[in-house]
């Protein structure tokens, strides 16, 4: 029970990695709120976590909206009385966006992957800051170190502005208690599974564990950083990738 008592957020929690997230952190004690646009699914994750006593529940949100991000916050305050953990994990890849050279698509990506980053760690920090602690965890990707040519190059640039907002926020909030980090998950399904049999090929040949990871494996980095066992870690990046970023 590593999240005994907590009560976490997870955007884009209805499906894939955060899916993995909000199961693992219902497991360890956590309430945990299924922020996602995904209504079906996220309510059928919602329910599956209570019908094995856990504590969960779906709150419909466009994690780009300001205004959604309010009512968000105030909805998990009601429900289950305080903030602790947010997992900024909601996001879209380079190739949703259609043109690869588009404006739309750039500004759609910075928009999705980071400027929503930008909007969660705000309210969610307004709402701990009275606790005088919390931990926010922002997911990135092996994409906020090295670009690639296979998708919108906005997908990069939205993840750097992650890896580096985070570290501002952590500056930030620190004096108050609030730790703030970012995840870099090198590839997986389930975004990855839009790629085609050679391109996962050799995106496995490019990853010295000769595989994909798994959601799971990034879950368990992010319940760490979440967790009071990284009490002393902000401002800081963990790397999931089976070490593709490191040759
Ligand atoms: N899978 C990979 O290979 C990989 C690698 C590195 C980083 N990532 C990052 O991990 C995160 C999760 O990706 P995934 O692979 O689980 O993909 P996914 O598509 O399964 O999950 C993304 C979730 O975000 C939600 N979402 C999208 N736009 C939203 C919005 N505006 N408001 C609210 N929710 C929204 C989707 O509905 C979905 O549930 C993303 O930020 C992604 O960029 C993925």
């Amino acid at each position: 029970m590593r999240l005994k008592d907590k009560v976490a957020i997870v955007t884009g929690g209805a499906h894939g990695m955060g899916e993995a997230e909000v199961r693992l952190f219902a497991r360890e004690g956590a309430a945990v709120v299924i922020a996602d646009m995904l209504t079906k699914e996220g309510e059928a994750v919602a329910a599956d976590i209570a019908a094995s006593q856990g504590r969960a529940r779906y709150v419909q949100t466009d994690v780009t909206s300001e205004r959604d991000w309010e009512r968000l916050i105030a909805e998990t305050i009601a429900a289950f009385g305080r903030l602790d953990i947010l997992v900024n994990n909601a996001g879209i890849s380079g190739s949703s966006v259609g043109d690869v050279d588009g404006l739309d698509g750039w500004n759609k990506l910075l928009s999705v992957n980071a400027a929503s980053v930008f909007l969660g760690t705000k309210h969610a920090a307004a709402a701990m800051i009275p606790n005088g602690r919390g931990s926010i965890v922002n997911i990135s990707s092996i994409m906020g170190f090295v670009g690639s040519a296979d998708s919108h190059p906005g997908y990069a640039a939205s993840k750097g502005a992650v890896r580096l907002y985070t570290k501002a926020a952590a500056a930030k909030y620190g004096p108050a208690g609030i730790r703030v980090n970012s995840v870099h998950p090198g590839y997986m399904p389930p975004m990855l599974n839009a790629t085609n049999a050679a391109g996962r090929a050799s995106k496995i040949e490019a990853t010295p564990l000769r595989r994909l990871g798994e959601p799971i494996e990034v879950a368990f980095g992010v319940l760490f950083l979440a967790s009071d066992e990284a009490s002393f870690v902000t401002g800081t990046e963990l790397v999931i990738d089976g070490g593709y970023i490191s040759q």
